[in-house]
């Protein structure tokens, strides 16, 4: 076997693919923007929806528009009877594993607009996802308990609606502020590596579905959305654990492992989303347990920044926050599809608007 001749930009860092207008990181501020907005601003000031739209139109809703949204989006909040079937027998699977095949059923089922990719239908494909995902998480989350599905709400927002389906009742004020702060933190990235999956489907003109199921296969892995699982898992081990923070990150670094919830790619003066998240896991973490969460999390964290330099991103003190909030482990990278559909479909549609097919090269260093 022979190496290679040429600089290859192993996990194409550093390297341009295209161009965007949807989000940036501007690198000396450490910021992210959505379409020129600054993302804890609209955290602090707008919802979801408003969010959503935003990425979506390029401009905030008027009034009439935002209730138009509702509506729609509304009108959608309930899931096809052999979808429920498929998610019953599914339900001892990961719920990242049922929501991918859930979506990839969504697809299969919306028989005359398979090769549809006009916007206006891609608008309206995206406005039954960014229904019905919810609905399928909460419908797999209750058939995995052996409980059934419960009946739409119209009148709830759709975060509140999430809560009602999953656990019966609707979060208290700071639950629900908290978890729709986390919706507009999470829903847009740029070129990530789910977005960039679906963008790469995209660009052979094949369906939005099909690129929303693979950005999901994407997003599942503990290197990108699924590390918000991974954290949990950590704090639940250190909270149980005999041994000081210390002792334990000292054996993680000696076997050279990855600590999730930390490190970024792009941002290296540390990640403009935590402190907003920050905030309401500390808002949250009431009681004795979670109290002694916010312990481990917050001498991780230093420890963390004093030995190797690595600040904490997104899924660090998101993951946490759902915990307090009532969810099961596996329920968080779904959660995290529920908001970074939009980024997707976004993207999705971007680059329709001005496509050429992706297709790299390789240097072959074989016989
Ligand atoms: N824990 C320990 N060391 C880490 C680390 C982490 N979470 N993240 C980065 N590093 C170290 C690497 O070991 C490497 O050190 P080295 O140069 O001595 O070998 C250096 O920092 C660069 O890391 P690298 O893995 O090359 O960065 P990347 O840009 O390829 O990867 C991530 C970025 C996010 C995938 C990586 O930081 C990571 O795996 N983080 C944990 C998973 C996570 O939280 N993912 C969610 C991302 S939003």
């Amino acid at each position: 076997m022979s190496s290679s001749k040429v600089n290859v930009a192993k996990g194409l860092e550093g390297v341009v693919v295209d161009t965007t207008s949807i989000s940036n990181v501007h690198a000396e501020k450490s910021q992210l923007y959505y379409r020129g907005e600054e993302v804890s601003a609209l955290a602090k000031d707008r919802t979801f929806d408003e969010v959503a739209f935003l990425l979506m139109k390029d401009r905030f809703p008027s009034p009439a528009e935002l209730e138009e949204f509702h509506v729609l989006e509304q009108r959608y909040r309930v899931l096809p009877e052999g979808l429920l079937v498929v998610l019953k027998g599914l339900k001892a699977a990961h719920p990242m594993d049922a929501l991918r095949t859930a979506v990839s059923y969504l697809g299969a089922e919306d028989l005359d607009r398979t090769f549809d990719n006009d916007p206006a239908t891609n608008w309206d494909k995206f406005m039954r996802l960014y229904a019905q995902i919810p609905l399928c998480i909460a419908a797999h989350y209750r058939f995995s308990k052996g409980q059934e599905v419960r009946k739409s709400k119209l009148y709830l927002s759709r975060s509140e609606h999430f809560f009602d389906q999953c656990f019966g009742e609707v979060p208290n004020e700071l639950t629900a502020k908290a978890f729709e702060a986390s919706m507009i933190l999470y829903a847009e990235h740029s070129f990530n590596a789910s977005t960039f999956t679906a963008r790469v489907i995209s660009s052979t003109t094949s369906d939005l579905y099909s690129a929303v199921t693979g950005a999901i296969g994407a997003l599942k892995g503990p290197l990108h959305g699924g590390a918000n699982e991974q954290v949990m898992y950590v704090l639940e081990e250190l909270m149980d654990s005999k041994d000081s923070v210390e002792v334990w990150l000292a054996q993680q670094l000696k076997d050279k492992r990855k600590i999730m919830g930390f490190g970024h790619r792009v941002y290296k003066k540390g990640d403009s989303r935590v402190p907003m998240m920050q905030y309401y896991l500390e808002e949250l973490s009431s009681g004795p347990k979670g109290e002694r969460l916010l312990g481990v999390h917050r001498e991780l964290e230093r420890l963390m920044r004093d030995q190797k330099g690595i600040l904490p991103n997104l899924d660090y003190p998101a993951g946490p926050a759902y915990y307090l909030m009532g969810f099961d482990v596996p329920l968080f990278t779904p959660i995290f599809v529920m908001s970074r559909i939009v980024g997707w479909s976004a993207h999705i549609i971007e680059q329709l608007a001005n496509n050429r097919i992706i297709r790299p090269l390789s240097e072959y260093i074989g016989r």
